[in-house]
C-alpha cells in the first residue's frame, strides 16, 4: 500500500487530494492544525470504507518543535512514504507599512520554512520508495501581488526550493510544484457576484478552478515517472492574460 502525507488536509483543496488518493486505496496521513474535528471526520469516513488506512497528525508549521513532532509521527505511522504534498498555507495581506516580525514568521513558517523542514525530515523514506514531493504554490505571484509581499516571497521561495531540490534529490525523489490560479475564495471571505464575475472574465477557460482540478494534477504528477523540477500552472490560462 502506498502512503501519501498531505499538510492542511482537513478541508478544501487538501481534503480533495486526500479523497482522490483514498479512492485509489493509498494509506492516508492527514495533517491539520486547528481543524481537528474535520480531520477526524475525514479519517473516519475513509476508514469506514478502507479499513484502518487513514491517520491524523496535528501540528503548527510556524513552530519548529511542532514540525519535528509531525516528522516523528509521520515516520512512526508508516514504514514507507511515497508522496508528500506541502499544501498547508496561511494567506493574508501585509501592506508594507503594517509588516511585523510576527507576520513574517507566520507567512514564512507555513508557506516555506515548515515545508522545507518536512522535506528534510521525510527525505529518507521518500528516497527509499523513489517517491515524490509536490509543493502547492500560487500562479499569481509571478505577476506580483500588491499587499502580499511576504506571502509572495514565501511561495516564490517554495518554487525555488522545488527546482533546487529536484536536482539535489534526484534520481530517487521527484520534486514538482502545482501553481493554482483562482480556485476558491479565501477561507472566511465571500466575494460578491460582481467580484466573482470579474475574476471569471479574466480566465480564458471562463470558470473558477475547483479542488478537483488540483487533486487530479497531484494524482497525475504522483503517477508520472519522468517529470521533476516543474511548476505546473493550473489556472484556466489566467497567467497568459
Ligand atoms: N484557494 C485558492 O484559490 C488558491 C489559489 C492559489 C493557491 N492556492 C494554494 O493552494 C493550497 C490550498 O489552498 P486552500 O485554499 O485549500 O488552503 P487554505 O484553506 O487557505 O489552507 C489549508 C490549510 O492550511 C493549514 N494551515 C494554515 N496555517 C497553518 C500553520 N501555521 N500550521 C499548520 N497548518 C496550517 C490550515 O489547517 P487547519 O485548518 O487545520 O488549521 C488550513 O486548513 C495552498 O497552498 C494555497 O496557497 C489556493
Amino acid at each position: 500500500m502506498k502512503t501519501i502525507f498531505v499538510t492542511g488536509g482537513a478541508k478544501r483543496i487538501g481534503k480533495a487530494i486526500i479523497e482522490l488518493f483514498a479512492q485509489d486505496n493509498w494509506r492516508i496521513i492527514i495533517h491539520y492544525n486547528k481543524s481537528a474535528s474535520d480531520a477526524e471526520a475525514l479519517a473516519e469516513s475513509i476508514n469506514a470504507n478502507n479499513g484502518d488506512s487513514a491517520f491524523v497528525v496535528k501540528g503548527d508549521l510556524d513552530k519548529s518543535d511542532d514540525v519535528q513532532s509531525i516528522v516523528s509521527s509521520v515516520n512512526s505511522i508508516s514504514e514507507t512514504i511515497d508522496l508528500l504534498v506541502n499544501n498547508a498555507s496561511t494567506f493574508y495581506p501585509t501592506p508594507i507599512e503594517d509588516i511585523s516580525n510576527d507576520h513574517w514568521d507566520k507567512l514564512i513558517g507555513s508557506n516555506l520554512k515548515g515545508p522545507l523542514f518536512l522535506i528534510q525530515g521525510l527525505k529518507e523514506k521518500l528516497q527509499a520508495s523513489k517517491g515524490s514531493i509536490i509543493n502547492i504554490t500560487d500562479t499569481n505571484l509571478t505577476k506580483g501581488i500588491a499587499n502580499y509581499s511576504i506571502y509572495s516571497a514565501a511561495k516564490a521561495g517554495l518554487e525555488s526550493i522545488t527546482k533546487g531540490l529536484a536536482k539535489e534529490l534526484a534520481p530517487e525523489i521527484k520534486v514538482n510544484a502545482i501553481s493554482p490560479g483562482a480556485m476558491l475564495e479565501p477561507p472566511d471571505v465571500t466575494w460578491t457576484e460582481e467580484q466573482r464575475n470579474k475574476v471569471i472574465e479574466s480566465i480564458p477557460l471562463k470558470r473558477m478552478g475547483t479542488e478537483k482540478d488540483i487533486a487530479e494534477t497531484v494524482y497525475f504528477l504522483a503517477h508520472s515517472d519522468y517529470i521533476t523540477g516543474q511548476i505546473i500552472k493550473v489556472d484556466g490560462g489566467r497567467s497568459l492574460s
